[in-house]
């Protein structure tokens, strides 16, 4: 008995310290950290308490009975970051790929249950071959058990997915269901099928990097939401990522002491420019508005069109969506729309308020558009900020035309504070387009048409480029002046903290997927 249990305290140690030298530096060698190495650097110093040390896998086939691991190829437990608790599960690549068997699986579900019942979030260290092979249909339960735990634990605690080697087949789809994915460029891939069956199937040769590396799913697919240097790159923008969240869905965000002071912004008079088909970056007018330094953007890469992210106002966290008139004048489109309404439905489900920037000259026409369904895509967007109950204060800085006016957190759907900017523009569309339709008859039949349009165009100008007929029709709260803008926001936030709104009696509503 004493010796078994020595051996098993040596087996542990060794697993402890990373699984023996040799696999060690075989992650090393791949430009990546051992799993007890990103859980040390992902949470406090000696805050670390680890479940399941000795747990074994079960399986007999193939030889496995000989092979076991303490741990079975992943480290669980749980810890602080930033003082607060949370959940985490590591897998070893270096013992069978990283990759989940039963037993693996088994482990991932009790800290998962564990935050659950505990309500703190769940953060997952992925490098892993997949399903473990020689259990078959075991490990694909293992799987299934794992997602299912996804959903029920969707919108209770934040979930956040670091993909840190492969992370290939079904198994995409347990990160997919979490709320944040961060990818290491270089060393990490998620694809559903690998280039070998790509080539197979569709006679297409790819590289893993470009079928699924980093840059591909920040680019093109959207499917990560961050990138990161290296492994410690990874786990800080982890910790950072979290430092804007509550601990569940019953707490309100986290608020940093902070002492008011005069708040007014000179430079945010500044930024858009005279000639209003001028871009300009909302980054800058988002920077002018938010605590110093506290901007952290999401999605970077994605659908330029928009910008989405955290920041906080006075220390308090809050949820921020603009238009971006630095790419394509910031219309919406179906990405764009995509990338909006996931953003504001996190924020939505764990209680950071919302902050929205309008300059927007509408929906982006065109077949690419129609034929990948901005109708279904467009009305994601909407439906979310409809669904919202936190508080959600809009600015519109320049454009808000047409029903990207309504979408972009218009009072009519349930906004609770709406300004613009003296400069801001609210009608259906812009003077030139608005005139060649309603006076058509006039310009054509005019001596000089040009000139007739360009009279026309002054007059609509005159009516609706301002945000006084919004105003006074109650759409608009005030008219304020830029430099003012973080003041005003800071006090509608305090305004707004004990909102309660309550959605219809339901099961759930139907959001068009
Ligand atoms: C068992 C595995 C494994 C797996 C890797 N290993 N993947 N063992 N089950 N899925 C083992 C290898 O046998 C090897 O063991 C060690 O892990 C390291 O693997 P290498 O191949 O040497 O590493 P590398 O060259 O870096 O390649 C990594 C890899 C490759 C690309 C991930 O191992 C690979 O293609 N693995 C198989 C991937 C796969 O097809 N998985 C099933 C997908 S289907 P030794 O003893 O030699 O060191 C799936 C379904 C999920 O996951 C469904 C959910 C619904």
């Amino acid at each position: 008995m004493k010796d078994k249990l020595e051996l098993l305290n040596t087996k542990a140690a060794e697993a402890k310290l990373g699984g023996g030298a040799k696999r060690v530096e075989s992650q090393h060698q791949k430009g990546k950290l051992t799993a007890r190495e990103r859980i040390h650097f992902l949470l406090d110093p000696n805050s670390f308490e680890e479940i399941g040390m000795f747990v074994h896998h079960r399986c007999n086939d193939f030889g496995m009975a000989d092979q076991q691991f303490p741990g079975d190829g992943v480290i669980t437990g749980y810890g602080t970051i930033g003082g607060r608790l949370g959940y985490v599960f590591a897998q070893d690549f270096t013992v069978f790929g990283g990759s989940l068997s039963e037993t693996h699986a088994e482990k991932i579900c009790k800290i998962m249950d564990l935050a659950m019942r505990n309500g703190a979030p769940v953060i997952g260290l992925n490098d892993s071959g997949g399903a473990r092979i020689q259990e078959g249909v075991n490990s694909l339960g293992g799987y299934a058990d794992i997602f299912f735990r996804n959903v029920m634990t969707s919108g209770v605690v934040p979930q956040i997915s670091a993909i840190m080697g492969p992370c290939a087949g079904g198994a995409v789809y347990s990160p997919a269901m979490t709320d944040f994915i961060i990818m290491v460029e270089d060393t990490s891939y998620m694809f559903v099928t690998g280039p070998n069956v790509v080539k197979t199937v569709t006679n297409e040769e790819v590289s893993s990097e470009d079928l699924g590396g980093a840059q591909t799913h920040m680019v093109k697919s959207g499917v990560t939401h961050l990138t990161a240097a290296n492994d410690i790159d990874c786990l800080e923008k982890v910790r950072r990522l979290l430092s804007y969240f509550p601990q569940n869905c019953e707490e309100k965000t986290p608020l940093l002491p902070y002492e008011l002071k005069d708040e007014v912004r000179e430079e945010l008079r500044h930024i858009v420019p005279e000639n209003p088909n001028h871009p300009y970056d909302m980054r800058d007018v988002i920077r002018g508005i938010v605590d110093t330094d506290s901007f952290f953007e999401i999605h970077e890469s994605f659908a330029d069109n928009i910008v989405v992210g955290f920041a906080r106002l006075a220390g308090r966290s809050i949820g921020i969506v603009g238009n971006q008139p630095m790419c394509l004048a910031g219309v919406l489109d179906v990405n764009s729309s995509r990338k909006g309404a996931r953003f504001v439905r996190f924020c939505d489900s764990f209680n950071i308020p919302l902050m929205v920037l309008v300059d927007v000259p509408g929906f982006l026409p065109g077949t690419d558009q129609e034929w990948n369904g901005i109708i279904v895509n467009g009305s994601k967007l909407l439906y979310a900020f409809c669904e919202a109950t936190v508080p959600r204060v809009t600015v519109i800085t320049r454009k808000a035309y047409g029903g990207a006016y309504d979408v972009m957190n218009s009072k009519h759907i349930g906004a609770d504070m709406n300004f613009a900017w003296p400069c801001a523009e609210i009608a259906v569309m812009g003077a030139k387009g608005a005139s060649e339709i309603i006076f058509r008859k006039e310009i054509t039949e005019a001596d000089d048409p040009a000139e007739m349009l360009s009279i026309k165009e002054k007059e609509y100008q005159e009516a609706f480029a301002h945000p006084y007929r919004a105003a006074q029709r109650g759409f608009i709260d005030e008219v304020i002046d830029p430099r003012d803008t973080r003041r005003k926001l800071i006090r509608a936030f305090a305004m707004t903290e004990n909102k309660v709104a309550h959605l219809p009696r339901k099961k759930h509503g139907n959001i068009p997927l």
